[in-house]
């Protein structure tokens, strides 16, 4: 069975209480319950940090036994070049995934240290912006 990692940064904790207009009203742990249900064939692993190192940490350690990672660094796509290097310093490949269209909000918005070293880039499509990074491993 195939292993599979989502990875989420800074303030996806909050997913479902946080600007519900932008990232809607679902947490996390439900929408996760239904991706699993329906995605039974794989392992789906999760892990959330708000910090920036153990986001780092968690890639070098799935990063050579895992099949994919998924992830949403968050904020840190924006400013991190130590996750864009630990994207880049692993074997397994990384889906970045964001939930809101970034580049249809700020500036800042519409630079990512992940995006050169990802296998793929999903933006823009709410939570399902995760299933569609799924669906690309069957
Ligand atoms: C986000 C977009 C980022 O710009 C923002 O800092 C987030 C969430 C998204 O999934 O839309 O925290 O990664």
């Amino acid at each position: 069975m195939k292993k599979l990692i989502i990875i989420n940064g800074p303030n996806l904790n909050l997913l479902g209480k946080r600007e519900p207009n932008i990232y809607g009203s679902l947490s996390f742990t439900e929408f996760l319950d239904e991706i699993k249900a329906k995605y039974t064939h794989f392992t789906i692993d999760y892990f959330q940090s708000n910090i920036e190192g153990e986001l780092i940490d968690k890639l070098h350690e799935v990063g050579f036994n895992y099949d994919g990672v998924i992830l949403n660094a968050a904020a840190y796509t924006h400013t991190s070049i130590g996750i864009g290097d630990a994207v880049s310093a692993i074997e397994t490949p990384v889906i970045e995934v964001h939930i809101s269209n970034t580049f249809s909000r700020e500036d800042f918005r519409h630079v990512s240290y992940v995006s050169p070293n990802a296998k793929g880039v999903i933006i823009g499509f709410g939570l399902q912006s995760y299933e569609l990074a799924i669906q690309s491993f069957l």
